[in-house]
C-alpha cells in the first residue's frame, strides 16, 4: 500500500517535556506508545460527566492497533495524575490530505479532579501542536454531547464543532446465526476488492476519511446472497461497566435494568459487552441485510448488543433509522451524540468549510 502520510516537523519527539512547574513538582512529557501507569489510569477512569457514565476495559487492544500512538503524561512528584492519548495520522477531505492529531482519552486521576489539570493538559496540547506546527495541521477529538466538563474545556480553548456522530444500538437477546454471514478472510481476493471499492463509493467523499488505514480485513464480515455481497461491517469487541445512564433517574433505571433477567444476560458481571461496528455498508433498500449480518455476528461472538456510530448526514444513517426494529436496549440512553471538536493551524478557511459541510467519517482507529 502506498504510504502517503504527512509527517515530520518534530512534533512527536519522545521524551519531550511540554511543561514543567518546579513549584508544584509537575511535568508534562510526551511518551511514544503508552506506559503501564497510563493503562491503569485509563482503566480506572469513569468517562462522562452528567449523562452516560462508564468505565471501559481492554483498551490496550485498541491502542495497539493505532499505527502512530503517543501519550502525554502529567506527573506530580513522579505520580501519573493526568493523561491524553494522541494519534499522528493523515486524513482525507475529498482529494486533499491533511495531517491530523487525534486526541483521545483525556483523563485526570480521581483524587486530583478540579485542580486545573484537565485545562493544563488541553492548553499545553494545543500550544505544542497548533502553535508549534510548521505545516498545516488539525487537532481533533470526539466528545460525548453530555460530557459537559470536557466540552467546556474544548470550547474555552476555541475548538470548533465540525459535526457529530450519533450512535445506533442494535440488540437481540437471542441472536440467530445466519449461514450467509462470512468473514472476509475466508473469501476470495476478488470479494475483498469489491468490498474495498464499495466502501470507497460509500465513504470516499466523507471528511476525515482514513479508509486506507482503518479497514481491517481480519475483523471484517459480509453477508452474501448468492455470489453478491449485499452488506459488510467491521466489528471490534468492547467492554464497558455502566455507572450511570444519565438524565433524571438514570442510576435507578440502570439498577432496575440489571435486575431484569433478560437484560442481566446482556450485562454479565454488570459489564456491557458489545460489538463496536464501523465501515458498514449495504445496498440501498437492503438495510435489513445489514442488521441480519449484525445479528449473525452477535450470535457468533456470544454478545447481545452492537453499536454503530454514524454522521446523521450519511445516507446510511437515515436509511437505518427508518428500519426500526433494533431491539429493547436501543431505547435506553446510551446513544447521546458525540461531537467532533477541532482546532487548526495553517489550514485555509475553504478546507475547514469543506470539512464541516460534508458528512464525517468515523474511523475504527479513533477509539471512543
Ligand atoms: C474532563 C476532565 C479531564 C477535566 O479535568 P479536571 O482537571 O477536573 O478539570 P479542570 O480542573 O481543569 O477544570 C476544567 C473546567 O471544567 C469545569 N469542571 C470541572 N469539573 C466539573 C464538574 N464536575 N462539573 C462541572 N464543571 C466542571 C471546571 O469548572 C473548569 O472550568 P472553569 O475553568 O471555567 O472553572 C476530568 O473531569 C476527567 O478526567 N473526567 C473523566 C474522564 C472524561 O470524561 N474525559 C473526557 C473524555 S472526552
Amino acid at each position: 500500500m502506498k504510504d502517503d502520510r504527512v509527517t515530520g516537523g518534530g512534533l512527536f519527539e519522545a521524551g519531550q517535556r511540554l511543561y514543567v512547574d518546579p513549584a508544584r513538582d509537575l511535568e508534562l512529557t510526551l511518551v511514544e506508545g503508552y506506559s503501564a501507569d497510563f493503562a491503569t489510569l485509563i482503566a480506572e477512569t469513569v468517562w462522562g460527566t452528567d449523562g452516560l457514565r462508564y468505565r471501559s476495559f481492554g483498551l490496550e487492544e485498541e491502542f495497539d492497533r493505532i499505527p502512530q500512538l503517543y501519550t502525554l503524561e502529567l506527573r506530580e512528584a513522579g505520580r501519573l495524575v493526568g493523561c491524553y492519548a494522541l494519534a499522528d495520522k493523515t486524513v482525507r477531505i475529498g482529494d486533499e490530505r491533511l495531517r491530523a492529531v487525534h486526541r483521545m482519552f483525556l483523563a485526570v486521576e480521581a483524587s486530583r479532579l478540579r485542580a486545573g489539570y484537565g485545562r493544563l493538559l488541553v492548553e499545553q496540547t494545543r500550544r505544542h501542536f497548533l502553535d508549534g506546527s510548521s505545516g498545516p495541521l488539525m487537532l481533533y477529538g470526539y466528545i460525548e454531547a453530555d460530557n459537559s466538563r470536557s466540552l467546556k474545556l474544548a470550547e474555552a480553548i476555541g475548538y470548533r464543532r465540525l459535526g457529530s456522530f450519533e450512535s445506533m444500538i442494535f440488540n437481540r437477546f437471542r441472536p440467530r446465526d445466519d449461514a450467509a454471514v462470512r468473514p472476509l478472510p475466508d473469501l476470495s481476493a476478488a470479494v475483498s476488492e469489491q468490498v474495498a471499492a464499495t466502501l470507497e463509493g460509500h465513504y470516499g467523499r466523507f471528511g476525515l476519511n482514513d479508509l486506507d488505514q482503518s479497514v481491517d480485513p481480519t475483523h471484517y464480515w459480509v453477508l452474501r446472497e448468492g455470489e453478491r455481497v449485499v452488506a459488510g461491517v467491521q466489528a471490534q469487541r468492547k467492554r464497558w461497566r455502566l455507572v450511570d445512564l444519565g438524565g433524571f433517574g438514570g442510576r435507578f433505571l440502570l439498577a432496575a435494568l440489571r435486575r431484569t433477567p433478560v437484560v442481566r444476560r446482556a450485562l454479565p458481571d454488570g459489564e456491557l459487552r458489545f460489538l463496536a461496528l464501523s465501515n458498514a455498508f449495504c445496498d440501498a433498500g437492503a438495510e435489513n441485510a445489514l442488521w441480519r449480518l449484525v445479528e449473525g455476528l452477535l450470535a457468533r461472538q456470544g454478545v447481545t448488543v452492537a453499536m454503530l456510530l454514524l454522521d446523521p448526514r450519511a445516507p446510511l444513517h437515515g436509511a437505518l433509522r427508518r428500519y426500526g426494529k433494533r431491539g429493547l436496549l436501543s431505547h435506553f440512553g446510551v446513544d447521546a451524540p458525540v461531537h467532533v471538536m477541532a482546532g487548526f493551524a495553517g489550514v485555509g478557511e475553504p478546507l475547514v468549510t469543506a470539512l464541516s459541510e460534508r458528512p464525517l467519517f468515523i474511523s475504527s482507529l479513533d477509539p471512543t
